[in-house]
């Protein structure tokens, strides 16, 4: 499969200026490399801090990468403020809170259309019809009355509705969707999970999924990488990541939200995901201070290594 958005060593470090101590550098992002097929559903998943944010902000140059390189449709768009237009055009972004994403002072019709005036997409006229179109894809039904509303006369759904017929205008082949559902009613949360997918499907949208729900993760995703403190410690298939982990974190996260089961190999090494981490850590494996197989040699960086055909895990010990 052909891929249409590529990064390469993506590096961004913030500096956090103390107020009673010195400033601390955070190493939101610690050369990632990741590529998305055409097509495809690529999950990014990890603890709270663990950069996946940071990640979707550098791919849509949102703010500017310390060092790495970011490709998209083959064309390098890191630097070139050239292609910035056609990656903003065709790569688009859902965030989680669909109250902080649209104007409420806009009704639906200007909100959705605004993509096509700022990409300056048609005709007045064919503007009005690509809108209707997309508000009846997302099932906005009437399309016509909800034209004309404003946000507070939705509801939470119907509002994330509306942010992803936004995202979808402009026909895009990128949507990185960053926790869509996680601030929705847990009723209406599969609905819009099932909307993306049958949307994605039809269109053969790539989309980055970002999520800490592991289960969420499998109903639209095909891959899984995932992260810790800004570093991918393992990447591939998400069954074959989620069900056989290679990587004693992806084991802590599966744990975390799995029953106790009397068989579990791990049950004496369970490690406590919601405790705090030493983010001085940065030296060698960042896990090692948790990991109950941490060895020696983990004060060295593991390098992410392919383990098995299509996965990659950075660790030493490599748990089976
Ligand atoms: N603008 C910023 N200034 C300083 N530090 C930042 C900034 N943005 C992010 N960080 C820090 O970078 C790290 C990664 O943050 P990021 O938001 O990417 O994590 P995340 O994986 O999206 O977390 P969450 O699951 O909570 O959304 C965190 O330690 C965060 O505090
Ligand atoms: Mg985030």
């Amino acid at each position: 499969m052909e891929e249409i958005l590529s990064v390469q060593n993506l590096t961004k470090y913030f500096t956090n200026k103390g107020i009673f101590s010195s400033s601390k550098i955070v190493k939101a992002v610690d050369g990632i490399s990741f590529s998305l097929k055409k097509g495809e559903v690529l999950v990014l998943a990890g603890e709270s801090g663990s950069g996946k944010t940071t990640i979707s902000r550098l791919i849509l140059r949102a703010i500017e990468p310390d060092s790495g390189t970011i490709f998209f449709d083959g064309v390098e768009v890191t630097k070139e403020s050239r292609n910035l237009d056609k990656l903003r055009k065709q790569c688009q972004i859902i965030y989680q809170d669909p109250y902080a994403a649209i104007n409420p002072r806009m009704k639906v019709s200007d909100i959705v259309m605004e993509p096509l005036q700022i990409h300056k997409i048609g005709t007045t006229l064919e503007r009005k019809k690509i809108v209707l179109d997309v508000l009846h894809e997302v099932r906005l039904e009437p399309a016509e009355t909800i034209y004309e509303k404003y946000p507070h006369m939705l509801s939470g759904g119907q509002r994330q509705r509306i942010v992803l017929a936004r995202a979808l205008v402009t026909k895009p082949k990128v949507i990185i969707a960053d926790e869509p559902v996680s601030m929705l009613d847990v009723s209406v949360r599969a609905e819009i999970l099932e909307l993306m997918r049958e949307i994605q499907e039809k269109h053969g949208i790539s989309y980055i999924y970002i999520t800490h729900d592991l289960s969420t993760a499998r109903y639209l995703g095909q891959r899984i990488a995932i992260m810790y403190l800004g570093k991918i410690v393992e990447l591939g298939p998400i069954n074959d990541v989620l069900f056989h982990p290679r990587h004693p974190y992806t084991q802590a996260l599966i744990d975390a939200i799995s029953e106790p089961n009397p068989d579990n190999l791990y049950q004496d090494k369970k490690i406590r995901i919601n405790e705090p981490i030493d983010i001085d850590v940065y030296e060698g494996c960042r896990f090692r201070s948790r990991c109950p197989y941490a060895i020696e040699k983990c004060k060295d960086e593991p390098p992410l290594d392919q383990v098995e055909k299509d996965r990659l895990a950075a660790c030493f010990v490599k748990i089976n």
